[in-house]
């Protein structure tokens, strides 16, 4: 049986164990210029013993941006930031992904260039869902604007620009973000895709962006070093599609044509990404659906303890596991998952904003036991 705890050949790289870091966003970059700073260098570095960080979503562009201070990789200032991070990780033998982020209609007009809508696959304004204004005020969200057929190679071409960036800056390889109802999410799924022309329709047309921005990222890194965050089956951003087997098995498929380096699917049973600790119990198991259309690396995330993450690793359903919320609270998740030592509980008013409280003062399991 293989152990969560043993190494794994993903793309270019061998990761030391199978505990991966998930994306988490925490909405500390250093104001004005959406900077990272030594203060999130230092927390990464804290959990340098993942097997493999998935930073936190940045964004692509200015239009990318959906909430305040969310780091970004378009300025040489973000660049120059990011490499404290990346230094800092590699200092301590770690390995760290960038995940790449186009936010689309989760965002606020006071995020967009000269205050403009946000935009989206359609005008299509999502239900029951809110951001944070640029003066981190609570906001429902605005119906968007369509982005015309031109527009959308300029954003491809942002996220080719954004990988250059992070290669720049010192990643180890990029996360497309294809999940939890944002930009590329919202053109795959027909939910939020009602459009005519080549990018809408048919499941083909509705995967293209995302392809297309795939391609673009692996141009620049190389498909040994590229990976891609879906959600299939989830509803976080008032996200729907009417089949979602068909579509998603047929994005796998494309992928694993590509031969990149993983594809990272969210189980649908950890809600509101991340944003409740209620768990649906009924929700389809996504890992089992989409495995066999994969034929790369496998990560699984959504919810899971350590006697799940070490039974679906042994099992082969997935080829490592994705930790987010227990990640934040435990610095040395791996270690502590291995010697089955006891996890400190996080706190979610901490989560977004703020300095060190709830970010870098979490306890290793070391320092507690002196
Ligand atoms: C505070 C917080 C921030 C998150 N930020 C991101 C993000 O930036 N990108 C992303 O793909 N998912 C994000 N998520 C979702 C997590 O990566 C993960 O999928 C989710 O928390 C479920 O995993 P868990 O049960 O291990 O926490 C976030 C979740 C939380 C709780």
């Amino acid at each position: 049986m293989t152990s969560l705890f043993e190494g794994l050949k993903m793309g270019d790289l061998t990761l030391r164990n199978r505990v991966i870091m998930a994306p988490l966003t925490r909405m500390r970059s250093k104001q004005p210029g959406n900077i990272p700073y030594d203060l999130n260098a230092q927390y990464y570095a804290q959990r340098a013993s993942a097997g493999l960080i998935i930073s936190e979503a940045t964004q692509i562009s200015q239009q990318g941006q959906g909430y305040p201070a969310t780091p970004g990789i378009h300025s040489p200032e973000q660049v120059e930031g990011w490499k404290k991070v990346t230094q800092a990780v590699h200092a301590k033998d770690g390995k760290i992904f960038l995940q790449l982020w186009h936010v689309g209609r989760v965002s606020h007009s006071s995020h967009q260039p000269n205050g403009g809508l946000p935009v989206s696959a359609s005008a299509i304004q999502p239900k029951n869902s809110g951001t944070f204004s640029a003066d981190w005020k609570p906001v429902t969200l605005e119906t968007p604007r369509a982005l015309e057929r031109s527009e959308i190679s300029g954003i491809v071409a942002d996220y080719k620009k954004a990988a250059e960036n992070a290669k720049a800056a010192g990643f180890d390889g990029v996360e497309v973000h294809s999940a939890n109802g944002y930009l590329l999410d919202q053109f795959l799924q027909d939910g939020s895709n009602q459009r005519t022309d080549q990018y809408g329709g048919s499941i083909e047309n509705r995967a293209r962006f995302l392809l297309e921005a795939m391609d673009a990222v692996v141009g620049v890194y190389g498909k040994g070093r590229v990976g891609v965050r879906l959600s299939p089956y989830g509803t976080f951003n008032d996200m729907h599609d009417s089949n979602p087997v068909t579509l998603f098995t047929y994005v796998m498929e494309q992928l694993s044509k590509r031969g990149i380096a993983y594809v990272h699917v969210i189980e649908p049973r950890s809600t509101s990404a991340g944003g409740t600790d209620e768990v649906m119990r009924d929700a389809p198991c996504t890992s089992d659906l989409f495995r066999k259309p994969f034929n790369g690396v496998f990560i699984s995330a959504g919810g899971y303890t350590r006697e799940n993450a070490i039974d679906v690793v042994g099992k082969g359903t997935a080829d490592a596991v994705a930790f987010g919320r227990l990640f934040i609270s435990n610095p040395d998740l791996p270690e502590r998952l291995q010697k089955n030592l006891p996890l400190t509980r996080y706190d979610r008013s901490t989560f977004y904003g703020g300095e060190e409280k709830g970010y870098t003062d979490y306890p290793f399991a070391e320092a507690k036991a002196a």
